[in-house]
């Protein structure tokens, strides 16, 4: 059974994630989504909120498990014993970060290989940031995220 993850912040998740995820399925048996509760970024969506969304936007994606984590990304690899990692390739600018990112996940733990996957050119400048800062705006992005993202996150900015 190949087992990889797919960890992230995901806040929220965009239809750029999904399409890498359909892909990631597509090779690996069983792909673990591995939302982060610790991102370091001032995240606008709560580790509850995050995960809830990934959970719904993936429900009917055979082969796929969501999961939250804490700590270090290659201990949680360990723990549900993937050996892969998978991320998105959207420009050349992600690839030194990503570089970085595998090569220090390779040496904390030497099972552990990541797989880039490019999205389709229609969200290769998408990001999260980007989402919510038009929606908040009331722009319209609704083809580049799920329905289930684009409610919660207008009932928040009408909220606030
Ligand atoms: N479609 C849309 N957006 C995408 C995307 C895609 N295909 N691929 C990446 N992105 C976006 C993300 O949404 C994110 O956008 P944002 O900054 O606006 O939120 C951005 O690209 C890059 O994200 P990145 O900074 O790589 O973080 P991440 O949110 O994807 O997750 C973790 C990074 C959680 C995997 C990483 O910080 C981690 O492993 N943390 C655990 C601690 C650890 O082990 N650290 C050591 C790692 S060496």
């Amino acid at each position: 059974m190949k087992t990889a993850i797919y960890p992230g912040t995901f806040d929220p998740i965009t239809n750029g994630h999904l399409c890498i995820l359909q892909k990631g399925t597509k090779v690996f048996d069983k792909v673990v989504l591995a939302v982060a509760e610790f991102t370091g970024k001032d995240s606008v969506l709560s580790t509850e909120e995050r995960y809830n969304l990934c959970v719904e936007a993936t429900k009917d994606l055979p082969g796929v498990e969501v999961q939250r984590f804490d700590g270090l990304v290659v201990n949680f690899a360990r723990k549900v014993k993937a050996n892969a990692m998978i991320r998105g390739l959207r420009a050349l600018s992600d690839f030194e970060y990503e570089l970085s990112q595998a090569l220090m996940n390779k040496k904390l733990y030497d099972e552990i290989d990541t797989v880039f996957f490019l999205p389709e050119s229609k969200y290769l400048y998408l990001s999260s940031t980007m989402v919510r800062q038009v929606m908040q705006l009331g722009g319209d992005v609704h083809d580049l995220i799920p329905n289930c993202v684009e409610e919660v996150l207008r009932r928040k900015f009408e909220q606030a």
